[in-house]
């Protein structure tokens, strides 16, 4: 390692977290002299009851609110635009984004376009766009209600050309959450399928963001204690959660963002074009996946398998015992172990491969991955 190349590690955000949590909402909006918040979420968010306390609670403590909540399940640039002008049109003075990824970062998108008014994807990241967001940006608040994608500690937002479908990928350290209000309260009435999906997610994060190649020993200890959490709770949460299960696993998800700031890998570029292209839920590509790409990985990372291993308990402390952990682990929580039983077939390989080749997640890999080797990897999934 060369310890005379100076580096940049950051953990800015301030996370209010433990059960109940959301109650401070007002009085926080209060102390910084905020009455007029935007309230970004979902529709199906926006008809649950504890959505409609904390709204109740914000009324209650003075704030005029707004609520926007007419976005896609995988957000489009539209959605954005048309919480931009709701914004406009009722004159706001903060935004707080309620929900799971979707909503997080069709909010996290408005945030943006509030104070930058060009078209949408010229900040995209992936062509330098993220220089031209320069000015300041509204009070930006984020409640996650689900423990997965970990938008709320996130510094970008990934939506969607209306037309092509094209993914782009808004992304400045200025997008992070003033403050996030983590209540595992807000979780416990998660399906079950929901719960294993996107506990999954958060799995993939925290391992994949250890096994990134980039050199961040900070990561690498979030992510480590994020996995040994879901080892311990997702199954739990899934089949019979409790506050407990819950907690930990909102902490889980949250360490796996704030981990994967060093990097993904070969597993979230199998798993992104499965949801573009066939509307895979984007936790259930990654279960499913998980298990190949990290064989796939060992050749190279033995040593980091075996301290995987190690955090997740197994016997035999070696890449292969971590595979045949992510098969079963995947058994226990109802996720199928092929892709064929995800409705992917022989002839989508071909378009997926070329996808995932272009996708943004592997190059941080620690094995560089080729086409073919997608190729590979989704037959062997199939
Ligand atoms: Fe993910």
């Amino acid at each position: 390692m060369d310890f005379t190349q100076i580096r940049q590690f950051n953990f800015p955000t301030i996370i209010r977290f433990g059960a109940g949590v959301i109650k401070e909402l007002p009085a926080y909006l209060k102390q910084n002299n905020l009455r007029k918040p935007l309230v970004v979420t979902d529709h199906v968010i926006a008809g649950l009851d504890f959505f409609k306390a904390i709204l109740a609670d914000l009324k209650e403590g003075g704030s005029s609110v707004e609520v926007f909540s007419d976005i896609h399940k995988n957000p489009v640039k539209s959605d954005v635009y048309k919480g931009t002008t709701q914004w406009d049109s009722t004159s706001r003075d903060c935004v707080i984004g309620i929900g799971g990824g979707a909503a997080l970062d069709v909010a996290r998108a408005i945030v943006l376009q509030i104070n930058h008014r060009e078209d949408l994807f010229k900040y995209d990241d992936l062509i330098g766009g993220d220089v031209f967001v320069t000015n300041d940006v509204p009070h930006f608040i984020t409640v996650p209600t689900t423990a997965g994608t970990g938008s709320e500690v996130g510094r970008s937002a990934i939506i969607a050309d209306d037309e092509t479908h094209q993914k782009k990928i808004l992304f400045s350290p200025k997008l992070l959450a003033k403050i996030v209000f983590a209540d595992p309260l807000l979780t416990m009435e998660l399906p079950a399928f929901v719960t294993a999906a996107t506990g999954m997610d958060a799995l993939t994060h925290n391992m994949e963001a250890f096994l990134a190649k980039n050199y961040h020993p900070l990561c690498d200890g979030i992510a480590l204690e994020g996995m040994r959490m879901i080892a311990n709770s997702l199954e739990k949460a899934v089949k019979n959660p409790d506050v407990e299960s819950r907690s930990e696993m909102l902490l889980a998800s949250m360490m796996g963002a704030i981990a994967f700031q060093k990097g993904l890998g070969v597993v979230h570029s199998l798993a992104h074009p499965l949801s573009s292209l066939l509307d895979t839920h984007h936790g259930l590509a990654n279960a499913v996946n998980i298990p190949y790409g990290m064989k796939f990985n060992i050749e190279g990372s033995e040593d980091k398998f075996y301290r995987i291993a190690q955090t997740l308990n197994l016997k035999e402390l070696n890449g292969d015992a971590v595979v045949k952990y992510l098969f079963d682990f995947n058994s226990k929580l109802g996720i199928p172990h092929k892709l064929r039983d995800i409705d992917v077939k022989e002839e989508h390989l071909d378009t997926l491969s070329e996808l995932a080749f272009a996708d943004f997640a592997h190059p941080n890999n620690p094995k560089p991955v080729t086409q073919k080797d997608f190729r590979d990897l989704y037959g062997e999934a199939l």
